[in-house]
């Protein structure tokens, strides 16, 4: 039997939906999944969400939610992404499932015992965002890398892990296992890191500033740390310590993160691992952003690329093909609908596509659906090398996936969708078709077109589940896992003669991206509204803060012959001045929902210094101020 493979996506927070980047890993790791089954491998895939710390609990306030309830939406979104993705795990983990908390209390209480934890004062500089202190010389110009923010100088006591006492260890162990963390850059990144000295972790935080998380078991007065609790989720999802799959899955486990949480997974776990006296992972699986005009992709910049629009819009298997293919792993790729177009009329459409049908439509027409007969002698003569580049593009293809070069394995399987391309053109079955005599070169050609598109159905298996099975019907094959092992798919010669083939598909649609286009690119400025202000990005677009005010007070300006000075209520009072007098007489707007920027330089207009603009609309003798359509809290945010 080969060793099982277990397979862990980041544990996402919830205070934002899932995104792009979200995806991208967690179909990464069903992708690995898939093809481990096609090894006949045993997997276990986990996914799930991370739900406490200070962020959650803004994320909660800011839609009036408790945070339980507020966690339970969230992680919702994520865990219903999973069927619409084809995402097959096998547990979805949440960090407040009373199951995970019991390890968590259990592991702290364990390394506490064993003395690796002290108490002590600290002062330092700590980012909100992050949830955790830096020192000077992680942050940029004195701001936090991530959040372009301030970090705050906070001073609290707090319980602290030994990490220091197994920096020497941890180098050691990644020196001694070149694999441990992958691709190299990132081994590196993390062996820089530790040639400086390590400073203990913070492990808790105080109930007085934070509540929402779990209680250290040796003192109730503090939470613990986010990551100490996250972390822990890879091993309490499989029953740590006493359960059958945590002795059966453990000692495979492959992590898959990106590189912004490169630190706490390639140096926190592998120590906490060790403290606690797990063994630690097998191999740290790192890859790079999705980035969007050139920024990494995020809620506070306003770029997210939402999964669901793109598989609605294109198919989910053109998704899950473009971003596998596209992102080196281990490295940024930048997202863009105009690349996604191309790759799927190019690789889908026309090589994979046009195969595959022209294929199908010569066994309809030569031999009315059927598989043909075939000597065996001529099928050897007449194969001209295809089923050796099969078996080469199966060598390529398991050797990439194994080190989860998705987009390497995918080249291969287009090497060999071009080969076939070729074999076509080269056979020429329809001038074979013409001639009686040709009738079984005829017959030979058309069964090895028919070999080469299986073992193809086989090997986009991991990437594009449902074409494989829509390709395999259409192959006279019951929808049946095992046509996606790879020892059945290095068989050259496995279908069956005289098997009614369904009428053929087109697989994928070409798209015409000018008409489709969902986000806005350089392509997309077909602008037909006069007077057009030039192009801004969605980047500058959120600069301007719009919220929605109530108008408590307004009065005319005396001497001003279009103005009224207006006092609206966003959370906070703002004197606006607005020039809507032609429109409003003061009376009329008095308690009115209206759309505010409220973020507006601020300046004196009539003696009157105004700190934000109404929104209204004017034409020849129309002034329409902008409101809302329902009633809403003063100060909301207009997105
Ligand atoms: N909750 C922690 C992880 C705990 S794991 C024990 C966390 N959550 S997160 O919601 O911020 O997710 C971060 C992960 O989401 C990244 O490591 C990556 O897997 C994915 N991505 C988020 N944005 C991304 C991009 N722009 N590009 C690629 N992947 C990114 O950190």
């Amino acid at each position: 039997m080969p060793n099982p493979f277990y397979i862990t996506t980041p544990i996402y927070y919830v205070n934002a939906r899932p995104h792009l980047g979200h995806a991208y890993s967690t179909i990464a790791a069903d992708v690995a999944c898939r093809y481990n089954l096609m090894r006949d491998r045993e997997t276990f895939f986990l996914t799930g969400t991370d739900e406490h710390g200070d962020k959650i609990v803004r994320a909660a306030k800011n839609e009036n939610l408790s945070p339980r309830a507020y966690v339970d939406k969230i992680s919702g979104l994520f865990k219903d992404l999973c069927p619409e993705l084809r995402i097959r795990y096998n547990h979805f983990i949440r960090t407040t499932d009373p199951a995970h908390i019991a390890v968590v209390k259990h592991i702290l209480q364990k390394i506490y015992d064993s003395g690796e934890i002290y108490f002590s004062e600290y002062e330092g500089l700590y980012c909100f965002g992050c949830e955790r202190f830096y020192t000077e010389r992680e942050l940029v110009d004195g701001k936090c890398p991530d959040h372009k923010t301030k970090p705050e100088v906070i001073k609290e006591s707090n319980y602290f892990f030994k990490i220091s006492k197994y920096q020497d260890w941890l180098i050691d162990h990644i020196n001694n296992n070149p694999d441990f963390i992958y691709p190299e850059r990132y081994k590196n990144e993390v062996l820089s890191f530790l040639s400086e000295p390590l400073e203990d972790l913070c492990i808790s935080r105080p109930k007085t500033r934070l509540k929402w998380g779990i209680s250290l078991p040796f003192d109730d007065n503090y939470v613990t740390y986010v990551w100490f609790d996250a972390l822990i989720n890879y091993i309490s999802a499989v029953g740590y310590p006493d359960g059958e799959l945590f002795k059966k899955f453990w000692p495979y486990v492959n992590h898959i993160v990106a590189k912004d949480i490169l630190k706490p997974h390639g140096i926190y776990w592998p120590i906490m691992l060790k403290a606690a006296g797990i063994p630690v992972y097998k191999r740290l699986n790192v890859h790079g952003y999705w980035n969007v005009d050139q920024s990494k992709m995020s809620k506070s910049l306003g770029n997210v690329i939402e999964p669901l629009q793109i598989k609605n819009k294109y198919g989910l298997d053109a998704f899950r093909f473009f971003i596998m293919r596209d992102m080196v792993f281990g490295l940024d790729s930048s997202f863009s609908e105009e690349s996604m177009v191309q790759r799927i009329n190019s690789d889908l459409a026309n090589d994979l596509g046009n195969l595959f049908s022209r294929v199908l439509a010569m066994a309809h027409k030569y031999f009315s659906g059927e598989i043909p007969e075939v000597d065996p002698v001529l099928e050897q003569e007449l194969q001209l090398g295809l089923e050796s580049n099969a078996i080469k593009a199966i060598d390529k293809f398991e050797s990439a996936m194994e080190k989860f070069e998705f987009h390497k394995a995918l080249i291969a399987v287009w090497e060999f969708i071009s080969r076939m391309n070729k074999y076509v053109d080269v056979t020429a079955p329809w001038e074979l078709a013409k001639k009686k005599s040709s009738r079984k070169q005829l017959e030979a050609v058309i069964y090895n077109l028919l070999e080469g598109l299986r073992v193809i159905s086989g090997l986009i298996y991991p990437v594009m589940p449902d074409t494989s099975s829509n390709m395999q019907k259409h192959l006279g094959m019951n929808p049946d896992e095992s046509y996606y092992r790879l020892e059945i798919l290095k068989k050259w010669g496995t279908m069956k003669s005289g098997i009614k083939l369904p009428k053929s598909v087109t697989l994928f649609p070409r798209v015409d991206l000018k008409k489709n286009e969902l986000y806005s690119g350089e392509n997309s400025s077909e602008k037909t509204l006069p007077d057009l202000k030039p192009e801004i990005s969605m980047e500058e677009f959120n600069k301007v803060d719009l919220r929605i005010a109530t108008v408590v007070h307004a009065e005319v300006i005396p001497r001003a012959k279009k103005l009224l000075k207006i006092e609206v209520d966003l959370g906070e009072k703002l004197t606006i001045v607005a020039g809507i007098s032609e429109g409003y007489n003061p009376d009329d707007i008095i308690g009115k929902q209206v759309i505010v920027v409220a973020n507006l330089k601020p300046a004196k207009i009539m003696g009157i210094l105004s700190k934000g603009m109404l929104l209204a609309g004017f034409d020849d003798n129309i002034c329409a101020l902008g409101t809302v359509d329902k009633k809403i809290k003063p100060g909301t945010s207009l997105t």
